[in-house]
């Protein structure tokens, strides 16, 4: 097919992205803060890592699935939380929702999504995963769990690295203003993308529907303040011990980078620990999400979610090696969405585990339960 001469690799999706969304948009999904030093440190030091290829051990037959949380998947990836995806490529959370649905992989929802739990639930059959920033009001905090469940979701992701808004100087460059507002640079932008704007034409423009019904007087696109307001954003252990209480299904904690911190989550009763930097759009001194991998392995034995400047099936394979148990992917779906339209998650899926199974084959990796083996210099 034309699109897998085009776009073997995500290289290729990412400048094809580029120029079918507008410039705002892309500052909005591309970007991070300060300097952008975390974001590249993620990419850099995975490349980082390097392993041996193996020989004389005949024929290789890789299988690339993976258990994680009682659930068998097809590939040991999945679909990290992106608040506004229905603002980057429209009608983007149903899209990769059915996508996720149809290849076996968890898709999570972001509480800042356009979409609420009770539209984008029934279409993950049971394997969507719902992304929470800690309302602040008990009251909210009870109403949204207890609908977040009724809509079919079974694991709560909660997001504890945003104690504060950030400042992600590129994007405010871009032209994004609070409250959103369609200025004549922005409509000129958009002017410019013509199939998002027909895209976004034919399903509206994009809101939080979620976050929106909680609000007084809150219509369309809640401001930094409403949203800080509203969903408390630096929960503590007491808090986090009140989400377990009141969730009866898995609870993966997102955000966590210190390996003193693992104890502390173990204690509140967390399934399991997201090792993430937020891709770098919180703070940007923080360590490469790699380098912290094997130090948090050490420190506890819940099963890991690892995400950060992932690209390819080889960095999976690297972050599987070092500790992770599970990879999830953020910008790279929505890069594909904006090369390929509807067509990209799927492309993507495709093409990630084409990826996996030929670095697998290299190493001499029957399944991702030994990428350890394959490290080089060896680990003890
Ligand atoms: C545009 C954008 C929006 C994001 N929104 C959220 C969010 O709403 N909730 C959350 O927990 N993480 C959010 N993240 C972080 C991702 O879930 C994930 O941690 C990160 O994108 C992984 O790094 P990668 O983009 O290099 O794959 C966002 C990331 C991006 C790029």
């Amino acid at each position: 097919m034309a699109q897998d001469i085009r776009y073997p690799s995500l290289k290729y999706i990412k400048p094809a992205a580029r120029r079918r969304i507008p410039h705002f948009v892309w500052e909005y999904l591309d970007s991070a803060t300060g300097g952008e030093a975390t974001k590249d440190r993620n990419v850099r030091s995975l490349q980082a890592v390097t392993m041996m290829p193996a020989i004389l051990l005949g024929e290789i037959k890789p299988s690339t699935h993976q258990t994680f949380l009682g659930h068998s998947f097809d590939v040991p990836f999945g679909i990290a939380p992106v608040g506004l995806s229905g603002a980057i490529w429209p009608d983007a959370e149903r899209i990769l929702a059915c996508e996720a649905a149809k290849s076996n992989i968890p898709y999570t929802l972001s509480t800042v999504a356009c979409q609420t739990p009770e539209t984008i639930g029934p279409i993950c059959d049971g394997k969507g995963w719902f992304q929470l920033y800690p309302p602040r009001d008990p009251e909210v905090r009870r109403d949204m769990i207890n609908r977040i469940a009724a809509a079919g979701f079974k694991t709560l992701v909660v997001t504890v690295d945003i104690p504060a808004p950030s400042r992600r100087e590129r994007q405010t460059r871009g032209g994004i203003t609070q409250p959103p507002a369609l200025t004549p640079r922005i409509l000129a932008q958009i002017a410019l993308r013509p199939r998002w704007a027909l895209g976004m034409a034919q399903f509206g423009r994009p809101e939080m529907p979620f976050v929106a019904s909680y609000g007084n007087n809150v219509r369309g696109l809640p401001t930094t303040e409403h949203l800080g307001y509203l969903l408390r954003i630096s929960p503590d252990a007491e808090y986090l011990k009140w989400v377990r209480d009141h969730w009866k299904g898995s609870l993966i904690i997102k955000g966590v980078l210190n390996p003193a911190d693992c104890p502390r989550l173990e204690q509140i009763g967390a399934d399991a620990i997201w090792v993430s930097n937020h891709a770098g759009r919180q703070f940007d001194g923080a360590p490469a999400t790699v380098d912290v991998l094997p130090q948090i392995r050490a420190a506890t034995k819940l099963p890991l979610v690892f995400d950060g400047g992932i690209e390819g099936g080889l960095d999976m394979i690297r972050a599987l090696a070092l500790g992770a148990d599970f990879i999830m992917m953020g910008r790279s779906w929505h890069y594909a969405l904006g090369a390929l339209g509807r067509k990209g998650p799927a492309h993507l899926t495709k093409i990630l585990q084409q990826d996996l199974i030929a670095n697998m084959s290299q190493l001499g990796l029957h399944n991702l339960q030994n990428c350890a083996q394959a490290l080089w210099p060896q680990k003890n």
